[in-house]
């Protein structure tokens, strides 16, 4: 099982993140910037991916990425960040020729983007939103896994962490939309487990609770109490960057 103690050292990796224009993802993606490795990043918001662009300004050695209108790789920095919404199985597509193209197949992907219902009983969920939901937290982490896995298996490594939740283990009232999409994120990570060659690995990954805007929606005022994801992140970074093969099928807790 994963060693969490060590610092997570090793040759510089590429890590793709979804979802890091705030919470948990920005802070993982700026805990291992700052330990030199190089981030493929996404999520919605251009102005905020723009925003850590700038924010990560780190040299790089890396020649400069080709652009497009929604991506963000300035010719000083290493990392590839991108305006992308998960939802969409065709940007998904788009986007994993671009990081091809430039060649920075990621070592591990972190399927962090995320979302949850407001609080309410099923039958208060408008339908869009459940949509919204699983759409967000399943099937976005499908169109990952369907694009970038073949870049992977190619390459005969890689590790998958797919963010899973206590909420993936155990129910709980008023958010059953949320509950139902990761303890479907628990049974596809272990599933592909099963499919995945020798050299690659996935795991489910539960992040404890941290104050972030999801927090917020779903506990209120008492999310403030919680760690930040900036205290969060130091332990995550290290425990990622430990799994390896020996992993494949775990379901994990930070
Ligand atoms: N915080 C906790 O205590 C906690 C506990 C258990 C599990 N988790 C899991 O940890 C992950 C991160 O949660 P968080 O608390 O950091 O949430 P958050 O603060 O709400 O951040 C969610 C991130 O996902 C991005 N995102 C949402 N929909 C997207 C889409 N369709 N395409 C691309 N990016 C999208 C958001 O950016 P845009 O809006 O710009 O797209 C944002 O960067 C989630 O999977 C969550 O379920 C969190």
């Amino acid at each position: 099982m994963v060693a969490a103690t060590m610092a997570g050292g090793g040759p510089p990796k590429t890590v793709l993140i979804t979802g890091v224009s705030r919470g948990l993802g920005r802070a993982l993606t700026l805990e291992l910037a700052r330990r030199g490795h190089t981030i493929i990043g996404c999520s919605r918001s251009e102005d905020k991916i723009q925003a850590l662009q700038d924010e990560l300004q780190l040299p790089s050695d890396a020649p400069p990425v080709a652009s497009s209108s929604s991506s963000s790789s300035s010719s000083s920095s290493k990392h590839l960040l991108s305006a992308i919404d998960v939802r969409s199985d065709e940007s998904v597509k788009e986007f994993a020729k671009l990081v091809a193209q430039a060649k920075r197949v990621p070592d591990i992907i972190v399927n962090n983007a995320g979302t949850i219902n407001k609080n309410n009983k099923i039958w208060e969920v408008p339908g869009e939103e459940f949509d919204m939901v699983i759409d967000t937290n399943l099937k976005g982490v499908a169109n990952i896994l369907r694009h970038f896995l073949p870049l992977m298996i190619e390459r005969k490594k890689g590790i998958i962490v797919n963010m899973s939740s206590g909420w993936g283990r155990s129910p709980a009232a008023e958010v059953a939309p949320y509950c139902a999409s990761k303890w479907a994120i628990e049974g596809l990570s272990r599933s592909v487990a099963k499919e995945l060659p020798p050299g690659l690995a996935i795991v489910a990954l539960s992040p404890g609770v941290v104050n972030t805007e999801m927090l917020a929606s779903c506990f209120g005022s008492s999310a403030a109490l919680y760690q930040s994801p900036e205290a969060w992140a130091p332990k995550a970074a290290t425990m990622i960057l430990n799994l390896t093969e020996d992993d494949n099928g775990a379901s994990l807790t930070v």
